[in-house]
């Protein structure tokens, strides 16, 4: 009863999410003529009358005070510091419980898919973070294409999932530049790192045509993993086995983060943001299966919903 009503309570927790994401979305279309001023402290490249003349006929809509945007709604309105990141309530250890049969393949995968990694990787968790994030900003780019083809073709609303999907994949993206600017993978690892991101495209792409409902949980259990990866991470760092060094400046502006930030500090803020991805893919799957996809539309007023268990 008690995890019933976790799971009542963590699909509102998204739903307040995504609809207040929605909303946000269209406050930003109304205000983009403000957002041009924020141009002013963009950074280019070059002289100074170049650098002008680029900004004088740069496109209103390419005008943004900070882009990428961060994942979290609330992440620009305060500076992160190390209290306010490890105060955030994520569910650590919160695991959606499978049901159906393919949401057990779904979670088998993912554990099977983890075993190659941690044989090569083991402790490196700088490389496995690499590896991960490479993998991880796929589905969000492959679902968003899908679900965008599938609109045009169908000539109907998609329910609302497009933008959050591509936010994802960007979020993801960030996640990877950042660690790309602690730690270099040398020439095999790259060139492991890439091929399995090849393979990893292929499958998720035909998953998605598939069965996008098992694509979401595949996501789901993979942003478990994530973030049980990341809570290691952490944990090597707190024993003094990972260099705690200084957070590089793509994060401290990415994350709002105070200037004398570490790398623990940007650990936090990636695995919060895997926390969130986690919540919203397997309620991604939970809407397909409840039939009910318009984020607008109260998943729990739906006469089919799942028996949503953590
Ligand atoms: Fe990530
Ligand atoms: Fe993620």
């Amino acid at each position: 009863m008690q995890a019933r009503a976790f799971g009542i309570k963590t699909t509102l927790k998204v739903q307040e999410h995504l609809t207040r994401m929605i909303r946000r979305d269209q406050k930003a279309a109304e205000s983009a003529p403000k957002a041009a001023k924020g141009a002013k402290d963009m950074q280019l490249a070059g002289p100074g009358p170049v650098r002008d003349s680029i900004l004088a006929t740069m496109p209103s809509e390419l005008r943004t005070p900070h882009f990428p945007e961060p994942m979290r709604e609330n992440t620009m309105d305060q500076q992160w510091r190390t209290a306010d990141l490890e105060a955030l309530d994520i569910g650590i250890t919160k695991h959606r419980v499978p049901d159906l049969i393919s949401d057990k393949l779904a979670l088998w995968t993912v554990k099977l898919a983890r075993r190659p990694t941690d044989i090569f990787f083991r402790n490196k968790y700088l490389h496995r973070s690499v590896m991960l994030e490479v993998v991880a900003a796929v589905p969000g780019m492959v679902g968003g294409l899908i679900r965008h083809i599938k609109s045009l073709q169908g000539m109907r609303h998609d329910g609302g999932w497009i933008g959050h999907l591509l936010h994802e994949a960007e979020n993801e993206r960030m996640h990877l530049m950042t660690w790309m600017e602690v730690g270099k993978p040398v020439l095999w690892e790259r060139a492991l790192i890439a091929t399995v991101q090849t393979g990893f495209f292929a499958f998720f792409s035909l998953l998605y045509m598939v069965s996008p409902r098992t694509a979401h949980r595949v996501v789901g259990y993979l942003e478990e993993e994530a973030v049980t990866s990341y809570t290691h991470f952490i944990a090597e760092i707190d024993a003094g086995r990972i260099e705690n060094v200084k957070a590089p400046e793509i994060a401290l502006a990415y994350w709002n983060l105070a200037p004398d930030a570490t790398l623990r500090d940007v650990v936090l803020a990636v695995r919060a943001d895997e926390a969130l991805h986690r919540d919203t893919n397997h309620h991604f799957s939970d809407r397909i299966r409840a039939g009910c996809e318009s984020l607008l539309d109260d998943m729990d007023s739906t006469g089919d919903k799942p028996n949503i268990k953590y």
